[in-house]
């Protein structure tokens, strides 16, 4: 009985994986079984939480060192795609400068996904906005001009 049930679930398993396969790239596959960053930093020196047109929120907190963010993680009640999205974005963003951070769009996320379906693009733009938002936030409490002009001038769309 108990084999029957566990054989029936790896074939269900299975099955959702090959249509995952048919929509999805391996290492959007691979964030979102395994997302790296997961999580919330306590006292962070940036933070940003971001509700997208979807409805969907996300939330970026950072601890920065020397000019640099030397931790960074990201959450989210969004779809599959906003988990390696986020996942993505924090990785790219893991011990840049916080100049350099800021410069994180929604296409460099979508590049190092290899690609999200049509309708999921929106994803990979809540994680990049969420992280100039925090960058923001980062750059208002230290009264410096990091993601300012950047914030400005985001994609639209959130
Ligand atoms: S973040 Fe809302 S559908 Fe992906």
């Amino acid at each position: 009985m108990s084999n029957d049930f566990e054989k029936m679930a790896s074939e269900l398993q299975e099955s959702i994986m090959e249509d995952a396969r048919k929509v999805y790239s391996e290492k959007v596959i691979e964030r979102w079984l395994n997302p790296r960053n997961l999580g919330k930093i306590r006292n962070p020196d940036g933070f940003a939480k971001i509700r997208g047109p979807c409805g969907d929120t996300m939330q970026i907190s950072f601890r920065v060192k020397d000019g640099r963010l030397s931790k960074i993680k990201f959450m989210t009640d969004g779809c599959a795609s906003s988990i390696a999205a986020g996942s993505m974005a924090t990785e790219l963003a893991q011990g840049k400068k916080i100049e350099e951070a800021v410069e994180i769009n929604q296409q460099m996320i979508l590049e190092a996904l290899k690609g999200l379906p049509e309708e999921s693009v929106h994803c990979a733009l809540l994680a990049s906005n969420t992280l100039k938002e925090a960058v923001k936030n980062y750059s208002d409490s230290k009264k410096c001009n990091f993601g300012k002009s950047e914030i400005k001038s985001r994609d639209a769309g959130i």
